[in-house]
C-alpha cells in the first residue's frame, strides 16, 4: 500500500475513507465525498482493536468483507486496504498517540482507551495511505474533533472533510452496531433522536438553560424500554466544554444504551434556528 501510495501521490489527489466494515449508507455516503474530492480514492476496512476496551464488542463486531468490497466497488471507491490484525499491530507494539484534553470529555470518559486507539490506528493508516485528505463522519463528533486535533497539533499533511450524518427514514442515525438491535429495541432507538429534535424545538421556543434541557431529554430517553443513559451534553463545538447556556450555536451530544448495545448521536442547537 505505502509503494502504490508513493506513486500514486506524485500525480493525482489521494482521498482516504477510513472504516471498521460492515458498510452502511452513511459510509457510502463519505466515499461519495471522497470521489468528488480527489482523483483516487481508498477505504480501508479494520476493526481496530485498540480502540476497544475490556468486555466491549471488538468479538462480536459485524463483519462482512465481501459484501464490503462489492459496495465500496459500486460506490466508486479505487482501492481497498484491509490489513489484517498482525500487520498493524505487530508483537511487541508499543507507540501510541495520545491527546491531553479532548477525550477527557463525551465518550472518552465511559471508553478511556478509545481515542487513543483511534488516533493511533488514524495515524497509522494515514502514513501507510498518504492521502491528501480524508474524510469522517461527524455522526462520531467528538471523534472528528480529535482527528482534526492531532493533524494539527502533529503537523500532519492531511485535509480533514467532516461528512453530514446519514439517517434512516423514520430518523435513527446508521451505524454498524444497529445489526445489534431487536425489533423491541429498533423503536427505543429512535428515543436519540427524538431528544435531539425535541432539544431544538426547546432552544427555538427561546429556552437558554442547557440543564432544563438535558433533564427534558433525560425524561423523554427513559420513558422508552430497555433504555439506559450513558451521557447527555451541550458542548462548546471547538473545545467540547460543558455551556451552561445557550447564547450560540453549541452541539448536544448523547450516548445510551439500548439493551447491551451502545448508541451516540449529536446535532447543531442553533438559538437563531
Ligand atoms: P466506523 O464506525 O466504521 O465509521 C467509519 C466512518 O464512517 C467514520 O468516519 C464514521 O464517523 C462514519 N460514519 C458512521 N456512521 C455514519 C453515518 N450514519 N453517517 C455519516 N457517517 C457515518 O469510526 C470508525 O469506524 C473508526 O473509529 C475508524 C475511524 C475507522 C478508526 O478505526
Amino acid at each position: 500500500m505505502q509503494a502504490l501510495a508513493d506513486r500514486l501521490r506524485a500525480e493525482r489527489r489521494i482521498v482516504f475513507v477510513p472504516t471498521m466494515g460492515f458498510l452502511h449508507e452513511g459510509h457510502l455516503s463519505l466515499i461519495r465525498i471522497a470521489r468528488n474530492a480527489g482523483d483516487v480514492v481508498v477505504v480501508s476496512i479494520f476493526v481496530n482493536p485498540t480502540q476497544f476496551g475490556p468486555g466491549e464488542d471488538f468479538q462480536e463486531y459485524p463483519r462482512a468483507l465481501d459484501r464490503d468490497l462489492a459496495l465500496a466497488e459500486k460506490e466508486g471507491a479505487d482501492i481497498v486496504f484491509t490489513p489484517s490484525e498482525a500487520e498493524l499491530y505487530p508483537e511487541g507494539f508499543e507507540t501510541y498517540v495520545h491527546l491531553e484534553r479532548l477525550p477527557r470529555h463525551l465518550c472518552g470518559l465511559s471508553r478511556p482507551v478509545f481515542f487513543r486507539g483511534v488516533a493511533t490506528v488514524v495515524t497509522k493508516l494515514f502514513h501507510i495511505v498518504k492521502p491528501h485528505a480524508a474524510v469522517f463522519g461527524e455522526k462520531d463528533y467528538q471523534q472528528v474533533m480529535v482527528v482534526k486535533k492531532m493533524v494539527r497539533d502533529l503537523n500532519m499533511d492531511v485535509e480533514i472533510i467532516a461528512g453530514p450524518t446519514v439517517r434512516e427514514p423514520d430518523g435513527l442515525a446508521m451505524s454498524s452496531r444497529n445489526s445489534y438491535l431487536s425489533k423491541e429495541q429498533r423503536r427505543s432507538a429512535l428515543s436519540l433522536r427524538k431528544a435531539l429534535i425535541e432539544a431544538q424545538q426547546m432552544v427555538s421556543s427561546g429556552e437558554r438553560s442547557s440543564a432544563r434541557i438535558v433533564s427534558a431529554a433525560k425524561d423523554s430517553i427513559a420513558s422508552f424500554p430497555e433504555t439506559d443513559i450513558d451521557y447527555i451534553r451541550i458542548f462548546d463545538p471547538e473545545t467540547l466544554e460543558d455551556r451552561k447556556e445557550i447564547n450560540g450555536p453549541v452541539r448536544m451530544a448523547l450516548a445510551v444504551r439500548v439493551g447491551s448495545t451502545r448508541l451516540i448521536d449529536n446535532d447543531l442547537l442553533n438559538p437563531a434556528r
